[in-house]
């Protein structure tokens, strides 16, 4: 077990790759918060990990919102006296292929509150609990669109933007023991998408990206899981600052 005896916040636990990391981390004897907007979809997760003989609870939060994060992190400290590791998962593209031109205001701030704001708050929380103790491993969701992305801008823009800030925070919280990681996942087929797209059009971006990715197929849930485990276990203690593409090799 890894993460044994562990207190470990998912955010965005309802969703395809929160849900995975949740699991897998309670596997690994984790006691897992599992969070998200979505409050029956976290409480299902936290009934999946129980009945895999898992521990932990799921708390409902909008991490858009400053005082519901608040909230989250004082229950946390309140109950439990400590967080060793967060993996700030909650996101997904509010503004999906536009031209340059078509930038709406609304929609791209919606996108940096979502993917960026929520995540440097949470980091703001999770390092108020984790400084005092000695030890921390923060773990953010970025994407491989960090790297710059044709027609994702302001998603493009809040996932490069949390590779600079978990890089910022990796040296400011280093000497308290604290580290921080980002991934950076190219497509990972979860139900979300599938359900957005529909079967049809699910199954073209599935197979288009299954001939460019050098592995030759998209990612499950549960890679992006096995590599956030690696981050947030003893095997990654002086690792910091990274981001770890998940991509079957695109982009080489
Ligand atoms: N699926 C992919 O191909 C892919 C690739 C790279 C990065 N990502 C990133 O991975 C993360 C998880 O995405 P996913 O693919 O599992 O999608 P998903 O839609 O299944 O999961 C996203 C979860 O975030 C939750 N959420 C949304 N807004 C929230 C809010 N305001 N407060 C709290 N929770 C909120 C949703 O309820 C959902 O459960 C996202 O940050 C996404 O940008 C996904």
């Amino acid at each position: 077990m890894r993460l044994l005896d562990k207190i470990a916040l998912v955010t965005g636990a309802a969703g395809g790759i929160g849900r995975a990391v949740a699991l897998c981390f309670a596997g690994e004897g984790a006691f897992v918060i599992a969070s998200d907007s979505n409050e029956s979809g976290c409480a299902e997760t936290l009934e999946l990990l129980e009945r895999q003989g898992g521990k932990g609870i799921s708390v409902s939060a909008d991490v858009t919102n400053e005082d519901e994060i608040r909230a989250l992190y004082r229950q946390i400290g309140e109950c439990y006296g400590r967080l060793d590791i967060v993996v700030n998962i909650a996101g997904g593209d509010r503004e999906p292929v536009v031209e340059v031109e078509e930038i709406d205001y609304l929609k791209m701030s919606a996108n940096l509150d979502l993917n960026l704001k929520s995540c440097i708050i949470s980091c703001r929380e999770a390092a108020r609990l984790m400084k005092p103790k000695g030890f921390g491993r923060i773990v953010n969701m970025s994407s491989l669109v960090y790297r710059g992305s044709p027609n994702q801008f302001s998603y493009a823009a809040a996932k490069g933007g949390i590779y600079a800030f978990t890089r910022s925070i990796a040296m400011s919280l280093g000497r308290y023991g604290i580290t921080a990681n980002a991934l950076a996942p190219a497509l990972v087929e979860v139900p979300a998408f599938v359900e957005a797209l529909g079967a049809e059009r699910w199954e073209m971006l599935r197979k288009e990206c299954a001939q460019r990715y050098p592995l030759g197929r998209v990612a499950t849930p549960d890679d992006v899981a096995r590599c956030a485990l690696f981050l947030a276990s003893d095997d990654a203690a002086f690792i910091t600052g990274q981001i770890i593409e998940i991509s079957g090799g695109a982009r080489l």
